[in-house]
């Protein structure tokens, strides 16, 4: 047995006074004579990847693993980002790319990017402000939220911290009464869409977390839930009850149905996306009872290992949804180049996780926009070299190979 102070011993708040650790060895001296400058300081992270090695080197092992992991042996999650590799490109010259522009429109709100932020849960294990944090970073940037509902700040929390469109990431919970009751707070806190996530009947295995012991640390409280729905994960419960499999055992419904979907499109005005396909059949099925948007993810190799990699799913559920809804993609985007191959495919949009969670890691709201600010400059840079100015001129033409559009 594990006594409640060793297992808060394991996961303490983040070392966020500590330095960071040169992202690269040959910078190493030059970033250790400035320690006391941001993280962010020239020349600084200017990959996502970057970014990675300073959360890595900021957040204690067991948090940086819980952001990091997948499911059983990593299989999808290293197969999501490897997937784009595999992707080559067809690029055309002699176009006019003076002016490019990523603007696209999503459910009525003009985003100034295509990339965004996808749905994760626990931000404070990176920053003490966590999803507002996050919040101000994406409406800075011109994009959307999908906050969680394992959100460590309340989602009217969330709300007040900015300005910029959000949507909310929902599960459908045993008790309905506890997911109808976030539907209409989000309605009434502003939320403009509704991300239901269908791919967790149950948590995945993520063994890094096992073999942590990965517990919520004390300042970290699933803020959306108040005590009589979960009275474990909100601290009164023993050091067992703390860890996220117990809450999920608690609220996760693997007995819900494609009816399940339609009771909550009748809940709600908002739009509703389903989040977590990656067959045909079931976008079919997503268009039949009725979503407004899909969303191709494997929740970034988190849940089923062996599962295909999202950018492999996306041509046969864009085929299936035939242009009547929008379909986004999420997992393993890295580089503007993999938005690129993923608008190419298909996808109206992408989302990225892991991504942004570094950018917290490494500098709280700062660190979020300049992730932000690379892919959507590195996206900027790709359109351009490919000649293709706009995102409606990124179609199928751009993609070499066997899932290019006959
Ligand atoms: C730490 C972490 C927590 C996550 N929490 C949630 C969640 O609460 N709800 C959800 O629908 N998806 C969740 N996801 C999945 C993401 O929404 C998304 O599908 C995935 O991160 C995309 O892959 P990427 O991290 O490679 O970009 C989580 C992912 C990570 C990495």
């Amino acid at each position: 047995m594990t006594s409640p102070a060793a297992a808060r011993r394991r996961v303490r708040a983040p070392r966020l006074a500590r330095s960071p650790q040169a992202p690269n060895a040959p910078n190493a001296p030059k970033i250790a004579a400035r320690r006391s400058a941001s993280p962010l300081s020239a020349p600084g992270p200017i990959t996502v990847a970057d970014f990675e090695s300073l959360a890595r080197a900021r957040m204690e092992r067991a948090a940086f693993d819980y952001y990091a992991g997948g499911a059983d042996d990593e299989l999808t999650l290293e197969a999501n980002a490897r997937a784009f590799d595999e992707l080559w490109l067809r690029p055309r010259v002699l176009v006019d790319v003076s002016e490019p522009d990523t603007s696209v429109t999503l459910f009525g709100d003009q985003l100034s990017t295509p990339i965004l932020l996808a749905p994760a849960a626990l931000h404070r294990l990176a920053h003490p402000e966590g999803e507002r944090a996050v919040a101000r970073a994406a409406a800075r940037a011109g994009t959307v939220m999908v906050v969680s509902t394992i959100a460590t700040y309340s989602l009217e929390e969330v709300a007040a911290a900015s300005q910029g469109p959000r949507w909310f990431q929902l599960y459908l919970y045993r008790d309905r009464g506890v997911s109808a009751a976030m539907v209409h707070r989000a309605e009434a806190a502003g939320y403009r869409a509704l991300v239901l996530t269908v791919d967790t009947p149950r948590l995945g295995t993520r063994r890094r977390d096992r073999r942590n012991a990965f517990q919520l640390p004390d300042h970290v409280r699933l803020a959306n839930f108040d005590e009589a729905t979960l009275p474990s994960t909100n601290f009164s419960g023993s050091s067992q009850e703390r860890t996220l499999t117990g809450s999920a055992r608690i609220l996760l419904n693997d007995a819900l149905t494609w009816r399940d979907v339609e009771w909550l499109r009748r809940l709600t005005r908002m739009p509703v996306l389903v989040k977590g396909i990656l067959t045909a059949e079931d976008a079919k099925l997503a268009l039949e009872h009725g979503a407004h948007g899909i969303v191709v993810s494997n929740h970034g190799g988190r849940q089923l290992d062996g599962a295909m990699p999202t950018v492999r799913a996306l041509p046969e559920v864009v085929e299936a949804a035939a242009g009547r809804i929008p379909v986004l993609l999420d997992g393993g985007v890295r580089r503007g180049t993999d938005v690129l191959r993923s608008l190419a495919l298909g996808a109206a949009a992408v989302l990225v996780g892991r991504p942004y969670l570094w950018g917290l890691a490494a500098d709280g709201e700062a660190g979020v926009s300049r992730v932000l600010e690379i892919l959507r400059d590195e996206l900027t840079a790709a359109m351009v070299l490919s000649g293709r100015p706009t995102i409606a001129s990124v179609d199928r033409t751009l993609i070499a190979g066997p899932d290019r559009a006959r």
